[in-house]
């Protein structure tokens, strides 16, 4: 896979060709915060910071949806204390900087089973898409207990349940109807990240949105989550607006 540029000129971008939805699996905060010798910890509150950055310029840029990936169904596997604190981020983070994304019109969703998450980071979730459910601008989906193969799980259990009710025939069952059935059903036609961009070096999908990214342009980039700028972002657009997306067709150029 190509890396994204490490140029530190920003790069020219085409604002006609700004992915609609980006996504961004944010890792390595944990890897940055040991190499400075600093508790893990450390880095997942670096990397807070980063995502207020990064919420406001993917804003700034027009982009329409920012998916961060935020919390795996996975992540249960680490220590208690460790997952402790990342139940708590979301709570810091609500409530110190949702005025900022209203005063930028972000609207806050979240997708994912907030249901099995402590009671205090549920009611901040919720509050925050109350607080910011007017706002029409850029939507900042954090994927928060989020699996994509328990995603599809759940979207099957549902539509087997409607068949089973007789409410639909097997033969209706499409790719229009999965999608429907999935946590990005309410992003509608910016369900289908554009973009899907992880930092920290590894180049894996580690279970984020399995069924959307059939077709999206992958950028690897080296950088720790909390090192990752405005200028990275730039840099990740500038590599996707190069790619030639066929979508198995041919290129059109
Ligand atoms: C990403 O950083 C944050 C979450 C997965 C919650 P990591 O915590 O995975 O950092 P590394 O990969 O161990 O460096
Ligand atoms: C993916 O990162 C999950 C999030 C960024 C929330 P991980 O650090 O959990 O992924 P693996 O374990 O390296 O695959
Ligand atoms: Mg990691």
């Amino acid at each position: 896979m190509e890396q994204a540029s490490n140029s530190h000129t920003t790069p020219q971008l085409e604002m006609d060709k700004i992915p609609a939805h980006v996504a961004i699996i944010m890792d390595g905060n944990g890897r940055w915060a040991t190499r400075q010798h600093l508790p893990r910890i450390a880095g997942h509150k670096a990397g807070m910071n980063t995502v207020k950055k990064i919420a406001i310029a993917a804003s700034d840029l027009g982009i329409k949806v920012l998916t961060l990936y935020a919390f795996s169904t996975e992540n249960w596997k680490r220590p208690e204390s460790e997952v402790s604190y990342l139940m708590k981020l979301p709570i810091r983070f609500f409530n110190t900087f949702v005025p900022n994304l209203v005063k930028h019109n972000v609207r806050v969703m979240v997708m994912g089973h907030i249901d099995g998450l402590p009671a205090a980071t549920q009611k901040a979730v919720k509050k925050a898409m109350a607080d910011t459910a007017e706002c029409d601008g850029m939507i900042l989906n954090f994927a928060l207990n989020y699996g994509g193969r328990d995603e599809l799980v759940c979207a099957m259990k549902s539509i087997a349940q409607s068949v089973k009710d007789g409410e639909i025939s097997p033969r209706q069952v499409d790719e229009q109807l999965i999608d429907q059935h999935l946590m990005t059903a309410p992003l509608g036609s910016a369900s289908d990240p554009d973009l899907l961009i992880r930092t920290s070096g590894e180049e894996r999908v580690s279970n984020f949105l399995l069924w959307q990214i059939a077709y999206s342009e992958l950028v690897f980039v080296d950088q720790a989550w909390p090192d990752f700028d405005g200028d990275s972002l730039r840099a990740a657009i500038s590599t996707f607006q190069h790619r030639h997306r066929r979508f198995g067709g041919l290129v059109n150029k």
